[in-house]
């Protein structure tokens, strides 16, 4: 059976209070957690919509790639993040098949997911992310 699935949707923003206070006020959805991963360069505040999550990204530096997106973009939607059960094999399977990968490695990510992105060039226009998440118990659903 695969596992593939929306995993999360992520908004880059300038400003994680303001922006979980938007979504709090206006969607009563509450934070689950701030996570900085330091390997992204992001402050990461993951909330709830019920079947996925949406991740709010506040860069931690302006010469992170979140950083850089926020300057020349400004804020708005930033990827979105397929989970899958075996990110080696499927990114060998997009090598192969000749998609334009960012990462042909696995990245450290927020939960300790392994995490890596495809080129929008390749997934019709959109930043997209591969996640296994972390095999530690039952800390995710
Ligand atoms: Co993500």
């Amino acid at each position: 059976m695969s596992g593939t699935r929306l995993d999360h949707i992520a908004i880059a923003v300038r400003s994680l209070d303001e922006a979980l206070q938007f979504y709090k006020d206006q969607f009563g959805l509450e934070c689950l957690e701030i996570e900085e991963v330091t390997e992204q360069g992001v402050r990461v505040a993951k909330l709830d919509l019920g079947n996925t999550h949406l991740e709010l990204l506040e860069p931690l530096s302006p010469d992170t790639p979140v950083g850089k997106f926020l300057q020349t973009r400004g804020p708005g939607l930033h990827h979105i993040c397929v989970g899958v059960d075996d990110i080696l094999s499927k990114l060998d399977c997009l090598k192969s098949a000749g998609t334009k990968l960012i990462d042909e490695q696995p990245k450290l990510g927020a939960g300790g997911a392994r995490i890596a992105f495809v080129h929008p060039k390749s997934t019709g226009g959109v930043l997209l992310e591969l996640s296994e998440p972390a095999q530690h118990g039952a800390s995710d659903h």
